[in-house]
């Protein structure tokens, strides 16, 4: 197809249809998992597992650490959505593939959305394995000229101009840090600004800098493109960053960043990662 076409509203309905045929439950929160953080996922009591390849019209995800299937089941008795595994543009996908499951959320019911990621810590105070409520983002996709809503634009999901301020919820974020502080790990909890690049090459320190520059406390290579799309169809949105590497910022130091090291502090962090969006979803649910 070409980077224009985009993904019908009778197709995503497909979709939405599929799932809603095959579970009884009517979840209102639906959850994005990061890299290493799918484990979340297997938490859910009542499961309807969907591998991605069985939806109709789903692309199929591929990169390490993620399992590729939509995940339907209760969290602390509240029905929840949970995506496990993710679409990456590096992958290959144009940004509207990589968001078309936000959409069929939105088909299904949903009404706000919780998203994690493994990010580099470009803040030279943040340490690996803090946890970054994220306040805001730059989309650098948008500066250079692409968009998940590229195209033709259909009312039905949202408006053609959107306004991107307060994307991140206020009071969610506010009430995140309070959770935090109750479960007592509020020295890890920082909250900042997530920058999504292309990947999936990690930065170069030049890069690193200019980020640095510009206000950045963390980078990854997903969710700008999600929330762009939540935020179009009207979701609530809240957003987790795993530090789980620091970029370097001296041409001395060897340090690399890699894959395998992203996995390993995903899984050190699991436990806090989990509680803490197990706790946010039942705030999410309350209000
Ligand atoms: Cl250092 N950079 C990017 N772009 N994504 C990451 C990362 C770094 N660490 C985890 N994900």
């Amino acid at each position: 197809p070409k980077e224009e076409t985009v993904y019908t509203y009778d197709e995503l309905k497909q979709c939405s249809n599929y799932l809603l045929e095959r579970t009884q439950l009517r979840p209102k929160i639906g959850i994005i998992c990061g890299s290493g953080l799918g484990g979340f996922a297997d938490q859910l009591s009542d499961q309807d597992v969907f591998p991605y390849t069985d939806i109709p019209n789903f692309p199929t995800s591929t990169v390490e650490g993620h399992a590729g299937c939509m995940v339907i089941g209760k969290l602390s008795s509240i029905p929840v959505v949970c995506m496990k595994g993710r679409f990456h543009h590096y992958e290959g996908y144009p940004l509207w593939k990589c968001t078309m499951a936000v959409r069929v959320m939105k088909l299904m019911g949903v009404e706000k959305l919780l998203l994690t990621n493994a990010a580099g810590g470009v803040n030279s105070e943040y340490n690996i394995g803090d946890i970054m409520i994220i306040k805001d983002h730059m989309n650098f996709q948008g500066f250079g000229g692409n968009s998940p809503l590229f195209g033709v634009n259909d009312e039905r999901f949202g408006p053609r101009f959107l306004a991107m301020n307060n994307a991140y919820d206020r009071d969610l974020r506010k009430k995140a840090k309070a959770i935090a502080t109750e479960m007592k790990i509020e020295n890890v909890i920082r909250e900042g600004i997530y920058v999504m690049l292309g990947g999936p090459t990690y930065e170069t320190v030049a890069e690193t800098r200019m980020l640095q520059m510009l206000g950045v406390d963390a980078v990854g290579m997903s969710t700008v493109q999600e929330v762009i799309v939540a935020r179009h169809c009207n979701m609530k949105v809240f957003a987790l960053s795993l530090i789980t590497n620091k970029c370097v910022t001296e041409y001395e130091n060897d340090d690399m960043a890699n894959h395998a090291e992203v996995i390993a502090v995903a899984n050190n962090r699991k436990s806090e990662m989990e509680e803490l969006s197990r706790r946010i979803v039942i705030t999410m649910n309350a209000d």
